[in-house]
């Protein structure tokens, strides 16, 4: 395992400088091709058809820009479904609003308005022969279930299971993919750690290891739900979509190249592991390192909480595919935290950067590195004895937003093609979504950063919408399924 290990990160890394020659070849038949966007980040119609407040719409409560009206989804969903048509995508990611379904997180009934608007959305996709794949939590928590603690309170599993009930029974007779949590990593390093994400929670290695594990249980109670009570009768699949990048060792040094793997461990394998290994557990470089730091640190027992026996039975096999959000390769290399300081980031004991040969893209933390999506594909197939992979997201920003956007148009032709060279290496790649559908909402960079295949114009209260030239490109590998010569636009 760790021969394969070195000899992929030096693949990596020895090729991953310059262009590769693209790999010529089809996908696997019945791969699935889609598009991604999510709720908060498109939607708009914020205090519409009795939605509640979320934890987005509170956080940017003082920003200039939010996503009370974003691409008005909420009214141009037929609209959106014709760009994804146009597209010749069969699949469409988006995620539901909990406060659309439940205004208050919880409740006796659900708020039929928001059950009418994602039936009238699920029923336009299918008459355009669209399969719905349905994230249930992309970061927009109830605002009354924050006020509570949100993801720091326990009970966040039994109101997550309620919730994802009310979506099986009222839309699983036409959803059959589903999506329980995007990116996990996230919710807990952004909006519990560092807290630049809402809600805004700063503790890092300590608050964040407690959402953490309440994301794990709730996913692991949505699935186990699906399995006892719908997956019989409705037929779907249902998952977790994670998020890494990819680490590159600094060097061929032991200590480098045991840097990146705890890099990882710490980053993919926190929420993987419980999940697709053997013994349904964080991984025991975690376990071992936050025990000891915590111990250092004073604290009466490690700031890593523990799974009851029966955690561990509900999560380990919990999801019918690895989902996996994938964007970027990082440099690493073997780094002594100072014991003071207290951070998920300190207890890896690591140091990342970018290699500043990279390209660069409209966001500071996005770097081009294509070769990077084989490196990672082909580590969650070694290590996670070789799950069905679905890459959940996959795309590219820039800040000037224009219509000749050439940079993505070699993004996606670079990572598809990554893609393409990771099945032919044997991993069990089944889909690949492009993000995003459109310009939308980019978080906390607002409007500036612009991952679309199809531009929004922000100014015209009418919101048009134009594809980019890569949506050309786009179209053609999909179209084709996978890479035929002379077929490639800018070969
Ligand atoms: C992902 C996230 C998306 C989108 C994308 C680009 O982490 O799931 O919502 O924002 O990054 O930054």
């Amino acid at each position: 395992m760790r021969i394969l290990f070195i000899s992929l990160v030096l693949a990596a890394t020895v090729f991953g400088y310059e262009d590769e020659p693209l790999a010529y070849g089809n996908f696997p038949d019945g791969f699935v091709w889609g598009v991604a966007t999510s709720a908060y980040q498109i939607e708009g119609g914020w205090d519409e058809g009795g939605k509640g407040l979320s934890i987005w719409d509170v956080f940017t409560t003082d920003w200039d820009s939010n996503g009370k009206v974003a691409c008005d989804s909420y009214h141009k969903y037929k609209e959106d479904v014709q760009l994804i048509v146009n597209l010749n995508v069969t699949h469409y990611r988006f995620s539901i609003a909990w406060t659309r379904i439940f205004p208050d997180g919880v409740g006796e009934t659900v708020n039929e308005e928001g059950i009418l608007y994602y039936n009238n959305l699920i029923d336009e996709l299918k008459r355009n022969n669209i399969e719905p794949v349905v994230t249930l939590y992309h970061w927009d928590l109830p605002h009354a279930l924050e006020e509570q603690g949100g993801w720091l309170n326990a009970d966040i599993a039994v109101w997550f299971e309620e919730y994802a009930r009310a979506c099986f029974v009222n839309f699983g007779d036409r959803v059959k993919f589903w999506i329980t949590l995007n990116e996990p990593y996230v919710v807990a390093h952004l909006g519990y750690g560092i807290g630049i994400f809402a809600p805004g929670i700063s503790g890092s290695g300590t608050s964040e290891y407690i959402a953490a594990h309440n994301l794990l249980r709730a996913h692991a109670k949505a699935y186990r739900l699906y399995e006892r009570e719908f997956k019989n009768q409705q037929g779907g699949i249902i998952g977790i979509t994670l998020d890494a990048g990819w680490p590159i060792p600094e060097d061929d040094s032991q200590p480098n190249i045991d840097a990146a793997e705890r890099n990882i461990q710490f980053d993919l394998g926190w929420f993987a592991n419980p999940i697709f290994s053997e013994n349904g557990d964080y991984p025991q470089i975690m376990k071992e390192k936050i025990a000891e730091k915590s111990q250092l640190q004073g604290y009466e027992k490690s700031r890593l909480p523990e799974f009851t026996q029966q955690e561990i039975i509900e999560l380990k096999g919990s999801s019918d595919f690895f989902g996996h959000n994938f964007y970027r390769g990082f440099m690493v290399a073997d780094f002594q935290s100072d014991i003071g300081s207290i951070s998920q980031d300190a207890d890896k004991d690591t140091f990342v950067y970018a290699d500043p040969t990279w390209y660069t893209t409209g966001s500071s933390w996005l770097n081009v590195t294509p070769f990077a999506m084989r490196s990672i594909l082909n580590w969650i197939k070694t290590t996670y004895n070789n799950p069905k992979i679905y890459i959940t997201e996959n795309g590219v920003s820039d800040k000037a937003g224009n219509l000749d956007d050439f940079g993505r148009v070699y993004w996606y032709k670079h990572y598809i093609n990554n893609v393409l060279k990771a099945t032919m290496d044997g991993a069990d790649v089944k889909g690949y979504f492009a993000w995003s559908l459109m310009d939308n909402f980019e978080w906390n960079a607002g409007y500036t950063e612009k991952f679309g295949l199809h531009s929004v114009n922000f100014t015209d209260p009418a919101l048009p919408r134009r594809p980019k030239k890569s949506t050309e490109l786009f179209s053609a590998i999909v179209r084709s399924n996978g890479f035929i010569e002379g077929l490639i636009p800018c070969e």
